[in-house]
């Protein structure tokens, strides 16, 4: 099999493209010949060496792929080779993985492959930020950073959905336009524009009901001037660097707003095996349905992963970008 490893953190250039010996599989794994796999900024934070699950080296990168099963443990019962599915967790930059039949989602004939791969991280993300951390309520406004990110394109679809206003924050008018496009009925660029005025202006002075922020760093405190009574941040990420809010000062200072923030980590889903099958059932459903579709903003080959950080480290993509070993 050819795979994707890093055998220390670095630059894009320690990802190196390397021919290896498929592993070999247990009772309870199956092997699955991977036909797309999804790169998102965790990956890029690992090669790095700034992620705080860090895997053991050599590793094979990627948590998400999708493909066919060709080879079924002998203690599994409910999957069978040649089986369109989801492996979730990784490894992913490959051609083949041995995975864990916990972590496979069988997908429908319908579902294409790059969608598939595309689904896990983003849509759960989006999804449960949406409804089992806050439980939004049509009608609400909600402010997405990095909305034009992958887990920014998955919010679109299920805002409309769920029936809420959306207002994103991009560096870029041309992703601006793009988005608004796609669905947001407000883009506002934080680096031409002056965001908390802005979004004022929008709600009325009301301020926004939720904001899901995965920059964190100095901006983060900025939040707090945007949000409604009772409005609730949901902090997910680390692009800037930890917020520099002191939680204390933030939440204490204006006790009669009920402002509240919590901490989303998808491994929080993860761990809860019927949370998560739930939500994946509800999510291929969408799928199916038409209500969602991953927006892929670039197919690149396997050994082009270097290509594919680029991109995301660039800031340059709206959505996904997928990996074609
Ligand atoms: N907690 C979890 O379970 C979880 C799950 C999924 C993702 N995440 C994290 O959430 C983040 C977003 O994921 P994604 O898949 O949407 O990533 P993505 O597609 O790589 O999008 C990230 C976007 O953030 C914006 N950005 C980058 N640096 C910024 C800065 N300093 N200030 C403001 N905006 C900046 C850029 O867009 P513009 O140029 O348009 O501003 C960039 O394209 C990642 O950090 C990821 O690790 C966390």
């Amino acid at each position: 099999m050819k795979a994707i490893r890093i055998h220390k953190t670095g630059g894009q250039d320690v990802l190196k493209f390397e021919t290896l010996e498929t592993p070999i599989c247990q009772a309870d794994q199956v092997v699955v010949n991977i036909k797309s796999a999804s790169v998102n900024y965790s990956d890029v934070l690992i090669r790095k060496g700034d992620y705080p699950y860090m895997p053991t080296f050599p590793a094979i990168l990627g948590n998400e792929a999708a493909g066919i099963i060709t080879k079924v443990g002998s203690a599994i019962k409910h999957l069978k080779v040649g089986q369109r599915v989801i492996a979730f967790g990784g490894p992913a930059y490959a051609t083949e993985a041995v995975v864990k039949a916990s972590s496979i989602i069988p997908i429908p004939d319908a579902v294409a492959f790059d969608e598939a791969a595309a689904l896990p991280i983003i849509y759960l993300t989006a999804y449960h930020m949406l409804h089992s951390v806050r439980r939004v309520t049509a009608g609400e406004t909600v402010l997405v950073h990095a909305a034009a990110g992958g887990v920014g394109t998955a919010l679109i679809q299920l805002a409309k959905i769920a029936n809420i206003t959306l207002i994103g924050l991009t560096s870029k008018d041309a992703k601006a336009a793009v988005i608004k496009e796609m669905g947001y009925q407000h883009v506002i660029n934080y680096k031409t524009e002056d965001v908390v005025a802005r979004v004022n202006e929008i709600t009325k002075d009301k301020g926004v009901d939720l904001i899901i922020d995965c920059i964190g760093g100095p901006r983060f405190d900025a939040n707090f001037k945007m949000l409604a009574t009772l409005g609730h941040i949901i902090w997910y990420g680390i692009v800037a660097g930890p917020p520099s809010t002191d939680f204390k000062v933030a939440l204490g200072s204006k006790p009669h707003k009920c402002h509240s923030v919590s901490m989303f980590h998808l491994y929080g889903i993860l761990n809860n095996p019927a949370l998560m099958m739930a939500s994946f059932k509800t999510l291929i459903g969408y799928l199916l349905s038409g209500q969602i579709k991953p927006v892929i903003h670039a197919r690149l080959p396997l050994s082009e992963a270097g290509k594919a950080h680029a991109i995301l480290e660039n800031h340059e993509n709206i959505g996904k970008v997928i990996l074609k070993p």
